[in-house]
């Protein structure tokens, strides 16, 4: 059990005094967006528990595999959520370099974090990107918010299919915040034809002493601005089979290198498979 009843609000100023999950998140893919402070927690972290950068990169390589997943079944719109300071693949650049010739898009990002946010923002101009992918600064536990937002109504149009990607993010939400019911509230606000996809640190087939070490990490959190839960199987199962009129795609739940991989995998890759499950369900007509 974390600490927290609640994960927090995010500061309304940019909180150098505690680390944050983007940032730290960041240092794990080797970004430059970070500060001293989420430096310090991160290489503490990664002596508690070294494959979490590995793990971090397997779950960029799984957000990628779900845009294109999603876009091949049709789907043209993205949501993303707790999207991180930008790094390498970004979803509105994999969108770009997929979507079919003459084909019309869009993404927008949704973090809570300012350092995340603004350097999205930032990009999105230099990509010139700004026609047809945006950036709302939100807390994505207020689903009424993110599509309230001038940003999400000016470009997603709730009409036609979205995929809500919530990746490596519901583990910051727990405690008195229900998953299930965000999720159903999300879905509830969905056409046909959408995709809610997400991935979740795990460690339920980890052995022991893996399973001891995500434990000393997801308590290093509780000094964060960012609290950690920690999810077996069953449990996030259980929030897919919750959605009511949706049904998930092949492969079902896995671990991300089972998701739909796309390239051989390594005995590196095996060797962080028990850190997390992911999966994607579609809504039905
Ligand atoms: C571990 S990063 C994941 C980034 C990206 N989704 C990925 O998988 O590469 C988690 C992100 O979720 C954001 N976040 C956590 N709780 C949030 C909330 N309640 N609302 C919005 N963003 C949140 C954090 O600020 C951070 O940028």
């Amino acid at each position: 059990m974390a600490a927290q009843d609640r994960a927090p609000s995010a500061p309304s100023i940019v909180d150098v005094t505690r680390p944050s999950a983007a940032r730290i998140y960041d240092w794990y893919l080797d970004g430059v967006h970070n500060y001293a402070i989420d430096r310090e927690f991160g290489e503490r972290v990664v002596r508690l528990w070294p494959h979490v950068k590995g793990v971090a990169r397997q779950n960029r390589d799984f957000l990628r595999r779900l845009v294109v997943n999603a876009l091949d079944a049709g789907v043209r719109q993205f949501l993303d959520l707790g999207s991180g300071v930008p790094t390498v693949g970004n979803v509105h650049e994999i969108v770009r370099d997929h979507l079919p010739a003459g084909e019309r898009a869009a993404v927008v990002y949704v973090d809570y974090e300012h350092v995340a946010a603004a350097h999205a923002r930032v990009l999105l101009e230099e990509d010139g990107a700004t026609g047809w992918a945006g950036v709302v600064q939100a807390d994505l536990r207020d689903p009424m918010a993110v599509f309230g937002h001038e940003t999400s109504r000016a470009l997603l149009d709730r009409g036609q299919p979205i995929c809500v990607m919530l990746i490596a993010v519901l583990h910051f939400v727990g405690g008195a915040d229900n998953v299930p019911n965000l999720l159903a509230d999300y879905a509830r606000r969905l056409a046909p034809g959408s995709w809610l996809g997400l991935s979740h640190i795990a460690s339920d087939e980890a052995d022991p002493a893996d399973q001891a070490a995500v434990e000393a990490f997801r308590k290093a959190y509780d000094n964060t601005s960012n609290p950690l839960w920690v999810r077996d199987r069953a449990e996030i199962s259980g929030w897919f089979a919750g959605l009511d009129g949706w049904r998930l795609v092949d492969p079902g739940v896995a671990h991300l290198i089972d998701w739909r991989p796309d390239r051989p995998v390594t005995p590196a890759d095996r060797a962080l498979r028990p850190f997390a499950w992911c999966g994607a369900a579609e809504k039905l007509g």
